[in-house]
């Protein structure tokens, strides 16, 4: 379409260049003077404003529009006609940008942004609804975004429809406005549409959105398109991104519903469940496989702690039963010694039958701090001397305990407590017999206190235990430290292979290391780099137009008389 050169003034505004064109209008920059503001200004083309229906259009839409106040749709400021004799729609000056150029230049956003953008336009369609305004031209080419993927506005509402409006509503159709690829069957059958027609709509474009592709053939044949649309009723969502939530592809078929009655009923209801894909994608990102995975930190320093304990308590039994068998040893052999002294000490006294002597002799020993009972017993086994006096005269009690071992000969000893003594402990005991030359003249009970041995012993014991403790959490402890820089590294690979998988094969993991994991790392980019030349070299062979490049024309089609065929679209 050639335009005649740029208007220096439409109404009172001052025009510096164009921003945009679609097939039926042609967008300026502008500025109003009077309020020192920018703003956008539309026009119909020329050989539009010859004719009468697309001059009454653009009241509609100038009406339509200008009837909304909403974040998420272009606002309009004013509408008029110039002095000559143009009509004009000024509105907010936008980037300029649509959605379809966006992703023609920078490629298809990332699921969050697809869920954003989502929510954006069907809570600004579900508001334009409640104001009785269907729109009728959902397409990404009237998708307005600002410099990044945030802003978000619908507008062109070129062929919108106002409910309330005298001059549409009741006037019998004779034809059909929109953007073929992108509306739904009721309006292609050229039956008055209602708000679920944009639901629809919205559906193709998300369609698009999620697979990269459109649901159904391009066509400019209505008659083919539609039996296109017959023969698949339910065109399949295979997402371009494999973490796409389960959700926003029901949503997708459920906008696409053939009947509009089996589609969402309101904008409100897209945006609910928009939401919900947004939280199943956002857990799913969080954790990808939470159920099955236990750490391989928590793994290792587990394994690791429980062989070291196995190993520190094996070592630790072999310390305590060696320093047992040293301590014992020692507490016999000084008893044992003693013994003997002091049998040998008494038997002559014994032979003799001097009473008095071995009493004294008792006497005499019993004042050593170790010993802590002494008997002397005659042959009969009559106790004639005792450190516990009471047991004077009385026979010699058998013992009962624990036989202690690792001595021979005539030596008997035993680990037990004296009866009657209330205050003695535990001692060593050792009945020894007294000989005089060959002959037995009777015999020794000696105790022994190894109290101060067994307590030296339970504080070293004590001591290793503290020691071992300390190595157990120590080695743990750094294990489970060091295991974190290993699974960062882990992540950061897993991540580059899910980058992968969702198919972007310009991505390079960056970090450089000089061990195995960075080895893994080079083969992972030199992989990625083979995928990149190879996806290349098959554009190459097969190059194709992507489908994003094309710009949908709105047209208004005139409705076949029942008797004819349908006449050619008109753009
Ligand atoms: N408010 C605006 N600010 C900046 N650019 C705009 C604005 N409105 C439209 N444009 C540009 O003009 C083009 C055509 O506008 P549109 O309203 O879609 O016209 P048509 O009805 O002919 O399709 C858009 O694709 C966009 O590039
Ligand atoms: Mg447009």
């Amino acid at each position: 379409m050639t335009e005649p050169p740029l208007p220096k003034r439409i109404g009172r505004y001052r025009i510096d260049g164009v921003l945009g064109e679609g097939a039926m209008s042609v967008v300026y920059a502008g500025f109003d003077p009077d309020i020192e503001r920018e703003v956008a200004i539309k026009c119909l083309h020329r050989e539009m404003e010859a004719d009468p229906a697309y001059r009454r259009r653009f009241v509609v839409e100038a009406r339509a529009a200008g009837h909304l106040t909403h974040p998420h749709i272009v606002t309009v400021f004013d509408a008029g006609e110039s002095e000559q004799g143009h009509s004009y729609i000024a509105m907010e000056r936008l980037s300029g940008e649509t959605l379809a150029g966006r992703v023609a230049r920078e490629g298809f956003p990332s699921i969050l942004v697809i869920l954003d953008l989502a929510e954006k336009i069907a809570a600004a369609l579900d508001y334009a609804h409640a104001k009785g305004v269907v729109h009728r031209d959902i397409k990404p080419e009237n998708i307005m975004l600002g410099s990044g993927w945030s802003t978000v506005k619908i507008s062109d509402f070129g062929i919108a429809e106002r409910r309330d409006s005298d001059t549409v509503a009741d006037t019998p159709r004779t034809e059909i406005g929109g953007t073929l690829a992108y509306m739904a069957p009721e309006q292609l059958r050229g039956e008055r549409t209602d708000m679920r027609g944009d639901l629809f709509s919205l559906g193709v474009m998300l369609f698009w959105l999620v697979t990269g592709k459109l649901p159904w053939h391009e066509t400019d044949d209505i008659q083919r398109l539609v039996r296109e649309r017959q023969r698949i009723r339910r065109p399949g969502v295979v997402p371009r991104d494999p973490t796409t939530p389960a959700i926003l592809v029901d949503i997708v078929q459920t906008l696409l519903a053939p009947d509009a009655r089996d589609r969402y009923q309101r904008g409100a209801e897209v945006v609910e469940d928009l939401r919900l894909a947004r939280r199943e994608y956002e857990r799913l990102q969080e954790r990808p496989l939470d159920s099955r995975v236990i750490s391989l930190r928590v793994r290792w320093s587990g394994l690791l702690g429980v062989v070291l304990s196995l190993t520190l308590l094996l070592g630790l039994a072999a310390i305590h039963a060696k320093q047992n068998m040293a301590v014992t040893g020692l507490a016999l052999d000084f008893g044992n010694s003693l013994g003997h002294m002091i049998a040998s000490e008494s038997a002559e006294d014994l032979l003799l039958g001097d009473r008095a002597a071995t009493r004294a002799l008792v006497q005499d020993i019993a004042s050593n701090q170790q010993i802590s009972y002494l008997a002397i017993a005659d042959r009969q086994g009559e106790i004639i001397a005792s450190t516990q006096r009471g047991q004077v005269g009385q026979a010699l009690p058998v013992l009962a305990g624990k036989r202690t071992s690792g001595h021979n000969g005539d030596l008997q000893s035993y680990r037990s407590r004296i009866t009657g003594d209330s205050k003695a402990g535990e001692m060593l005991l050792f009945d020894i017999p007294i000989r005089y030359q060959t002959a037995t003249v009777g015999d020794l009970r000696l105790g022994v206190d190894d109290a101060q041995l067994r307590a030296a012993q339970k504080t070293t014991l004590g001591v290793i235990i503290a020691v071992l403790l300390v190595t157990l959490v120590a080695v743990v402890g750094s294990a489970y430290w060091l295991s974190r820089r290993l699974l960062a590294l882990l992540d950061l690979l897993d991540n580059a292979m899910l980058q992968v998988a969702r198919g972007d094969f310009r991505y390079r993991i960056r970090l450089a290391r000089r061990d195995e994991l960075g080895r893994v790392f080079a083969t992972f980019n030199l992989m990625n780099g083979a995928l990149q030349s190879g996806r290349a070299q098959s554009q190459k062979a097969n190059p194709v137009t992507p489908p994003d490049r094309v710009e949908r024309p709105t047209v208004i089609i005139p409705l076949p008389d029942p008797a004819g065929e349908p006449k050619q679209p008109r753009r």
